[in-house]
């Protein structure tokens, strides 16, 4: 007989089953934090979509995910730049579960480039990616969020809040997908949607930590007060708060989940 492991929640603090007969759409869920969200929302009993581009590594997330958490995972490939392609992920989710309540738009893309050293090309496809992927995620799927009175998490970061070197792109994108979380979250609240943003500090064996993080003074765990980096798990337990009743007032904000590292790189 093969060895099964038993299916934990995500988290002690919250209830095993506060999400069961909750739907999950997720752009980016195929790998890193997104993935790790998903996978917190599923342990406490949702069913999930999990979209990307690549389709080999989305089977594989979505077998991963279903097994650990004993929850229905959907891959869908969709490239987030693309209206159409989205809208017939949102259809294939509403075709397999009917509905859909949570949204994570976490679809991004990344590189270090300086001004001087980046296209004009490479400035727009990451904007497309980031930005116009989560307005096009939006779109796509508010009429069913508003049936559900649910909720969005967007992905964002922490290095638009000063300047970043090697990241103009990128601190671009993700300050207007800020922008773009607060205006959904006014205009639809009277819908009962809400809005929020999740910025991610340094989170550990991700490409942001690993490939992305700029080197030199300043960085690394000197940076870090809290004297780790983060763990995905910081960021899927912050989402399983705010997809939960206990945020139920909680919208148009942006929660930097970064250990504070983001006060003490403002010292600097
Ligand atoms: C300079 C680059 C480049 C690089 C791509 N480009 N990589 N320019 N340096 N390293 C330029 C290309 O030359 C081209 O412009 C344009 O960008 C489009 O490139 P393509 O390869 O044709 O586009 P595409 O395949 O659609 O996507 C490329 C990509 C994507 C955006 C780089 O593959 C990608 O994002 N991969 C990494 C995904 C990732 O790491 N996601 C996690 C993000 S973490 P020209 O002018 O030549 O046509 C995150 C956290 C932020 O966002 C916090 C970090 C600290």
């Amino acid at each position: 007989m093969s060895h099964v492991q038993p299916i934990v929640a995500s988290t002690a603090v919250f209830k095993d089953d506060i999400f069961k007969g909750k739907v999950l759409f997720c752009t980016g869920g195929g790998s890193g934090i997104c993935k790790g969200m998903t996978e917190a929302v599923m342990r406490h009993g949702a069913d999930a979509v999990i979209v990307g581009r690549k389709l080999d590594r989305l089977m594989q997330s979505a077998e991963e995910l279903s097994r650990l958490t004993g929850r229905t995972c959907l891959p869908v490939q969709a490239d987030v730049r693309y209206p159409k392609q989205i809208q017939d992920a949102v259809a294939k989710t509403i075709e397999k579960f009917g509905k859909i309540d949570f949204v994570i738009c976490g679809a991004a893309g990344n590189f270090l480039a300086p001004i001087s050293g980046l296209s004009e090309n490479g400035f727009r496809t990451v904007i497309e990616i980031d930005t116009l992927g989560t307005y096009n995620t939006i779109k796509a799927t508010l009429p069913h969020v508003r049936a559900t009175k649910g909720s969005y998490i967007h992905v964002s970061a922490t290095l638009h809040y000063r300047g970043t070197p090697y990241q103009v792109h990128v601190s671009a994108a993700k300050a207007a997908v800020d922008a773009t979380s607060n205006v959904l979250a006014v205009e639809e609240g009277p819908h009962g949607v809400r809005s929020n943003v999740i910025a991610p500090g340094p989170i550990a064996g991700t490409e942001g930590a690993d490939r992305l993080t700029p080197k030199g003074p300043g960085s690394g765990m000197g940076a870090m007060p809290a004297g780790r980096y983060g763990d995905v798990k910081d960021i899927a337990n912050t989402a399983v708060f705010l997809f939960s009743d206990a945020a139920s007032f909680l919208s148009g904000q942006v929660i930097a989940v970064d250990g504070a590292s983001e006060h003490i790189r403002s010292m600097q």
